[in-house]
């Protein structure tokens, strides 16, 4: 804070204080003078309805008094003119710092027993889970929903349709570092024409019944334009948060004005990171909440690598320490 404020500040308070001492002690002065016991304020309200006009009583005085003191004593010891600190040192950020200190040691044996557990054993930990719970609760709620089943623009992650992957790994990274999708419009690109007839396909790479003209020739647009991303089979690619166009789960829509809309101005869907926020810990533990609704995922990932072996190297781990019965 600059000198400047300081002393506005100070003189302002101060000031006003003193005004507030020099009123009681002059309505007090006056309390000396011979009172007429028919004085009034002078009003008359409903024809006959007067007021006096006496001292306030003395008791009532002396409690402001003591909140002139009070104030004094406060401003002494507690930041409150302007940029002087106080004389306890007091300060809400060195108590929010302190609050945060307590309740993070007292969490830390907690804490500490999850740090060797991968996110599978986590996800059946129940008392990861309930921690994990607190975090989406306080933290992923506002965009999510209270379920976790999303809304409009923010994704469902109760369902086994992941835009940037589903395994432990990738839904942790979402977690931590955040994405940001990127589909440019094609509106300029297609002209009006083209946005009808490829969104006509994407209706039927969904199953939706749709004008087979219109999609056949939405079909050599899309394999023009859109497979970079989408893939050949408009099924999507998690590396760019492509998402899957077949599977009739749609984050901003599948009716034809929603579809075309994506298509011709283009989406920027964008989770925030939430590793500076919740740190390593806490964005594990709500990875394993999100994950534990998601039996199949947990099965494959703790399923032993030569299991997996037949899809090459898919969703699985590297090796866990289980042996092989
Ligand atoms: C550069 C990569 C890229 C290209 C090329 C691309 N898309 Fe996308 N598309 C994305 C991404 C990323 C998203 C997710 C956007 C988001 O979540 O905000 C997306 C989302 C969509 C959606 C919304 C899906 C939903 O669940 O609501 C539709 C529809 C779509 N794209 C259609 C197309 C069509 C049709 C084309 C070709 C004309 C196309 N995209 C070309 C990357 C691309
Ligand atoms: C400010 C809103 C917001 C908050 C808060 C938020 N998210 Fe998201 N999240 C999004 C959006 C938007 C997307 C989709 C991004 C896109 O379109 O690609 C997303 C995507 C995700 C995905 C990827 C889903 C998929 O299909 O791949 C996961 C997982 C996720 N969020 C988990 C969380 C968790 C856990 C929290 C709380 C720690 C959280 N999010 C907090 C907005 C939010």
């Amino acid at each position: 804070m600059t000198l400047g404020w300081t002393l506005f500040i100070t003189i302002f308070t101060v000031a006003n204080i003193l005004a507030c001492f020099w009123l009681l002690w002059w309505t007090r002065k006056r309390r000396g003078e011979p009172v007429s016991q028919t004085e009034t304020t002078g009003h008359v309200w409903d024809g006959d309805l007067t007021e006096y006009n006496k001292p306030l009583p003395k008791w009532w005085l002396n409690l402001f008094y003591i909140t002139i003191v009070f104030s004094l004593a406060y401003l002494v010891l507690y930041p409150g003119l302007g940029g002087f600190a106080g004389t306890l040192g007091w300060s809400s950020s060195a108590q929010h710092d302190e609050d945060a200190r307590i309740a993070e040691a007292r969490l830390e044996p907690l804490f500490a027993r999850f740090r060797p557990m991968d996110l599978v054993e986590l996800a059946r930990d129940p008392e990861a889970l309930r921690i994990g719970a607190n975090v989406f609760a306080a933290n992923c709620t506002t965009c999510h929903g209270s379920d976790g089943r999303g809304a409009r623009g923010f994704p469902n992650l109760m369902d086994d349709s992941w835009q940037w992957g589903g395994d432990p790994d990738a839904v942790l990274t979402t977690i931590l570092e955040g994405r940001t999708a990127a589909m440019p419009g094609w509106g300029q690109l297609l002209g009006e024409q083209g946005v009808t007839e490829v969104t006509v396909y994407v209706q039927r790479l969904s199953g939706q019944q749709v004008d087979p003209a219109l999609a056949a020739a939405g079909r050599a647009r899309f394999e023009a334009v859109c497979i970079a991303c989408h893939g050949i089979d408009g099924k999507g690619n998690p590396a760019l948060g492509a998402p899957d166009l077949t599977d009739g789960v749609w984050l901003h829509g599948g009716d034809f004005a929603s579809i075309s809309n994506a298509v011709r101005n283009g989406l920027n869907g964008h989770m925030p990171a939430h590793g500076p926020i919740l740190g390593k810990d806490r964005s594990r533990l709500v990875a394993a909440w999100v994950l534990s609704h998601h039996p199949g995922i947990l099965a494959e990932a703790s399923r032993p690598a030569d299991e997996a072996a037949p899809d090459g190297p898919g969703l699985s781990e590297p090796p866990t320490s289980r042996p092989a019965p």
